[in-house]
């Protein structure tokens, strides 16, 4: 990891340290003194410095970063130099040079998530990752598949499907906002397993309030009775601190268009490798490719711009650091609860203690609508967050990114007492 200042230096001449010159070429003529990831996250000079490789809207406040995010200037700037060379020669130019460079940014992904590189498919998108998983058992009529409620819906459209065409039982079952004790949680999918249970679906980081799961014991509880968990990283890669050896899962799939910034229409899937043979693709591959994990890539023709813009955008995250970064987040996600928090109205519905959650949150406003109160920020202050259905009320999901100014979090808190003092007008 560059020390801050070489990063520092790297980021304002357009581009992360790695991204800019390779190992070692961007140096500081003097060593930078080294600061702890929670001092770092007070640092404000440093964050501006990252603020500024950001080209946002800053006449918008945007705190739904848990949807999708921004990439930084000069990852943008990779994807269309990668596009227009596409676009001089494409048979060529796409298939014969940019193509056989995927490889590397398959290299750089294994590297970051800590596995093989032969275990990792580029995907377009989580979803994607996941319904390979989801859909790429054989399953039989009345067999089971479990997860929460609050898992997220297209997946859970995902089972609804196979519902219907397959004639297998979706088990849900409700998770407590705020979770309180992980080991309750772990009881609570134990509790619904069955005899027919053939297939487990549990998030990392529950979308719609930044709730962090005790993936590895429900991944063990799975493997314990044969029963495979695919665990849904959508919010959690390049956004907590982790790696697949952590969680010992053996199906993983995740955005990169979230917490890593990479260009829009990027995710990964993670499959242990005595795994791949064993799960179908989600578009037919050839029979000699059952084993190989490319076969989950086997999507035709597709853009690659985007996807070797991954490079950079790893090399941000790597050069920024996931401690450092992730310090940060959760920096920012503190001002504004410590303001919210004090109004007694206001009901926190994430647990945030170590380990429990990274840089998203969600709370609740007694007697105002979610959908409401989302809606009025956006209109009368542009500050965008996300609402979400939960009892009568619901929840606003708050999630800020390395680019977000501590003066947007203050004006969000502004807004947040005006309407908290003199309402929404109907
Ligand atoms: C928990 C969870 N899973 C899956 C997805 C789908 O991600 P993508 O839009 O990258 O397919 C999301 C998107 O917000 C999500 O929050």
């Amino acid at each position: 990891m560059p020390t801050r200042r070489e990063f520092l230096g790297a980021v304002a001449a357009g581009a992360s340290a790695a991204a800019c010159a390779g190992p070692g070429v961007v140096r500081s003529a003097e060593a930078a003194a080294s600061l702890s990831a929670a001092d770092n996250a007070r640092d404000e000079d440093f964050w501006a410095e990252i603020q500024r490789a950001y080209s946002v809207d800053r006449s918008a406040i945007n705190l739904n970063n848990g949807g999708v995010s921004p990439s930084p200037g000069f990852v943008q700037d990779a994807m269309e130099r990668h596009l227009r060379f596409s676009n001089e020669l494409p048979s060529h130019n796409l298939w014969d040079v940019l193509q056989p460079q995927r490889e590397e940014v398959r290299v750089e992904l294994a590297r970051q998530f800590g596995c093989d590189a032969e275990e990792i498919a580029i995907t377009r998108n989580a979803s994607e990752g996941l319904q390979t998983c989801q859909l790429g058992f054989d399953l039989e009529p009345g067999d089971e598949v479990l997860c929460t409620e609050l898992d997220y819906p297209r997946m859970l459209t995902t089972f609804r499907q196979r519902e219907r065409r397959d004639g297998v039982r979706l088990v849900t079952f409700p998770i407590p906002a705020p979770n309180e004790d992980l080991a309750a949680i772990v009881d609570l999918y134990r509790r619904r397993l069955s005899e027919r249970t053939k297939l487990i679906l549990c998030c990392h980081v529950i979308s719609v309030t930044g709730q962090v799961l005790p993936v590895r014991e429900i991944v063990a509880l799975g493997r314990d009775r044969g029963i495979p968990v695919i665990v849904d990283g959508a919010h959690a890669f390049g956004h907590l601190d982790f790696s697949v050896r952590d969680l010992d899962c053996d199906y993983y799939a995740t955005s990169l268009h979230k917490w890593m910034c990479a260009p829009h229409g990027n995710g990964m899937l993670y499959v242990r490798r005595d795994k791949i043979g064993s799960l179908w693709p989600l578009m037919a591959a050839p029979a000699g490719k059952s084993d190989d994990v490319r076969k989950f890539e086997e999507v035709g023709t597709q853009p690659l711009a985007n996807s070797l813009a991954i490079r950079e955008a790893l090399a941000f995250h790597k050069d920024l650091g996931a401690q450092r970064k992730l310090a940060r987040l959760v920096h920012l996600r503190d001002s504004w609860i410590d303001r919210l928090t004090r109004h007694e109205r206001v009901r926190l519905l994430t647990n945030v203690r170590p380990g429990f959650a990274g840089g998203m949150a969600a709370f609740t406003l007694r007697g105002v609508k979610a959908f409401d109160l989302t809606a009025h920020l956006w209109k009368v202050h542009r500050i965008k967050t996300s609402w979400f259905r939960m009892g009568e009320f619901g929840g606003v999901r708050v999630s800020p990114h390395v680019y977000t100014k501590p003066s947007e979090i203050g004006r969000f808190c502004d807004a947040m007492d005006a309407i908290i003092r003199g309402g929404i007008p109907s």
